[in-house]
């Protein structure tokens, strides 16, 4: 809802909010010069107010001087105008523009401030370099689509202030100026002039404070918290970001989900998706089964089907050789045209995720379900009729689709078939939300030969912890939407004894471990509650629901994908006395 403006000398009302209840009395609206346009005598100025744009008509009669001075306008220029507002001649409304049945007729005006000619056009969306966008945002910020976008952010974080504070959660801030949190990026550093040689570290999240803001006593938390991780930057991570950052004290996994579920009721609601009463929930395992990843977009209509049994016994040395050795044959079937150089990019592309190669056809037309033969590949020579038919039932192929499969390790299969159902499938209208739930509590780093936490060290295991850590399963959940991680989060560890487990399982010697988290490992010995929390990502969240491929639409001021600011030019050099003052100088 918007709150009218105080009437001043600039205005009385927004220009993109009057309506036709309005017409007939006088009116002064403010704002940029959106487009002009001049019919023969008659001026029209599109003028564009933070609500939206109003038609300013300019006659040659009656305000002549007002009229002469308008000829002079320019895109951008900065202005006041006062008249009537008048209700359109029916053939004149525009039902593009809500205030399309109405426009104000000048008598006069002001210019404010006169604008140079902008670097792109406001009042087109042509595409335009990121670059020129991000070194003139405030100029790109004045776009309509953008000033959108920004606005329902704002809409959502009050949907979240709204509801938590509601349920008795409280506003927290915690530190920007801090130690490392282990989020699995590197760390952005800041050097400290007093302490020559230490540095603070930017919070990669809250993650260590909000579990001691349980430890003291505060049960339930939230913050809108400000993140920052040096990491190799995509559509959806920026260098600094926003987390929905909550932990709750006495609460198990069910507790956690339930108060989520809620949140994102209200929360999605605003961008007019309608979240089920409970979310629902797919294991860890059965993600990675059936789509192949452990953040599915389950709007792409395909799923991952097992065929371990049905090529059990295969003469088919690919398969027979993988499931021997301890691997999977899994296969996909897709609708759509399949000529040979399309299943070759397939082949290349499975390969270029390290598959050895990819076993593909095509059903034939004609051929029953489950009928004899029936599939056009250059390995169905090599399958028996049973073997097809198998796999024909079991990836629910139909005449004319393609089935694809792979025969190797878990993993491999599973990511590689992940990747191409993403690439050959659609996505259908609407959003889609799931929890991923029991995932295992490691993974295995084959690069540095050790165990590294799937979500963080913090996170609560299950399972036997005198077995083999690969064993280990965790407490943690995420929120998946629309084929991206929104949120995740796990109950915590809050005995000194297992979080001493964990950090040995990571290859931490006690030592190393009390001398980075000694203040934990303190502060869980003076009485820490069970408790649990999560963070969403707001900048994510925002993007999905307004419908925008980066999350660099909805953030006023983002980075580029080399994390810089084109507008301030940041990162910059600095001068040479400030080095030597942090003592990263000596002359
Ligand atoms: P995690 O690291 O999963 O968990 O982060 C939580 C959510 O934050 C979002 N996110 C990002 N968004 C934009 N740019 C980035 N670089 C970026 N990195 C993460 C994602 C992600 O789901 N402390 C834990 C939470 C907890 O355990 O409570 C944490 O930070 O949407
Ligand atoms: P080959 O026996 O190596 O000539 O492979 C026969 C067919 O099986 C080729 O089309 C290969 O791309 C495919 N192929 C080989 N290894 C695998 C594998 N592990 N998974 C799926 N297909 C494979």
């Amino acid at each position: 809802m918007s709150v009218p403006p105080r009437e001043n000398r600039y205005r009385t009302a927004w220009a993109g909010l009057l309506r036709k209840e309005h017409a007939g009395g006088e009116q002064r609206v403010a704002g940029w010069v959106h487009r002009r346009r001049d019919h023969g005598g008659l001026i029209f100025i599109d003028l564009r107010d933070r609500e939206g744009i109003l038609q300013l008509v300019f006659h040659p009669d009656g305000a002549a001087q007002a009229h002469e001075a308008a000829h002079r306008l320019r895109a951008e220029d900065v202005v006041s105008a006062t008249g009537t507002l008048v209700e359109r001649d029916p053939e004149a409304v525009n039902p593009e523009l809500p205030s399309g049945e109405v426009e104000l007729r000048v008598s006069s005006f002001d210019l404010l401030a006169d604008a140079e000619t902008p670097p792109f056009q406001i009042d087109e969306d042509e595409p335009v370099g990121e670059e020129l966008r991000l070194r003139f945002r405030y100029l790109d910020l004045r776009k309509p689509q953008m000033t959108e976008a920004i606005r329902l952010r704002h809409r959502v974080v009050s949907a979240i202030r709204g509801h938590l504070e509601a349920r008795g959660f409280l506003d927290i801030e915690t530190p920007i100026l801090t130690r490392s949190t282990p989020e699995g990026a590197r760390d952005y550093l800041v050097p400290s002039r007093t302490q020559p040689g230490s540095c603070y570290a930017l919070p990669q999240s809250p993650q260590l404070f909000k579990q001691l803001l349980m430890m003291s006593g505060f049960e339930r938390y939230y913050q809108i918290a400000r993140c920052f991780r040096d990491e190799d930057l995509r559509a959806d991570r920026q260098p600094e970001f926003t987390q929905l950052d909550m932990e709750l004290s006495f609460v198990e996994e069910e507790d956690v989900i339930h108060t989520c579920d809620r949140l994102m009721r209200d929360v999605l609601g605003v961008g007019g998706f309608d979240v089920p009463e409970e979310i629902e929930r797919l294991t860890y395992d059965d993600a990675l089964l059936r789509y192949g990843s452990d953040r599915p977009d389950r709007r792409i209509p395909i799923e991952i089907a097992d065929l371990g049994e049905v090529f059990g016994a295969s003469e088919f040395k690919v398969f027979s050789g993988a499931l021997a050795s301890g691997g999977v044959v899994r296969g996909l079937s897709a609708p759509g045209e399949f000529p040979r150089s399309r299943f070759d990019a397939l082949t290349e592309r499975a390969q270029g995720l390290g598959a050895k190669g990819l076993v593909w056809g095509v059903v034939e037309s004609g051929t029953p379900q489950g009928g004899t033969g029936g599939w056009r590949s250059p390995v169905a020579k090599f399958l028996s009729e049973e073997e097809i038919a198998g796999m024909i039932t079991a990836t629910g192929a139909e005449e004319g689709d393609a089935i694809l499969v792979v025969a190797d390790a878990a993993e491999t299969a599973a990511k590689v078939l992940g990747e191409l159902r993403l690439q050959i499938g659609e996505p259908t209208g609407g959003h889609d939300l799931v929890w991923i739930v029991e995932f295992p509590m490691f993974e295995w780093n084959e690069e540095a030969r050790r165990w590294d936490a799937l979500h963080h060290p913090f996170t609560a295991p299950s399972g036997d912890l005198d077995a083999d850590p690969g064993t280990w399963r965790s407490r943690a959940y995420d929120l998946v939407m629309d084929g991206s991680e929104i949120g995740g989060g796990s109950i915590r560890i809050n005995t000194p004894e297992v979080q001493g487990k964990v950090f040995e399982a990571l290859g931490m010697s006690p030592a190393q471990a009390a001398e980075r988290f000694g203040f934990l490992l303190d502060a869980l010995r003076y009485g820490a509650p069970p408790h649990g929390g999560i963070a969403f990502g707001l900048d994510r969240i925002v993007a999905l629901l307004g419908e925008r491929d980066s999350i660099r639409d909805v953030i006023a001021f983002p980075k580029t994908a080399s994390g810089a600011d084109p507008l301030t030019g940041a990162p910059a050099p600095v001068d040479a006395r400030q080095l030597r003052e942090l003592g990263l100088r000596r002359n």
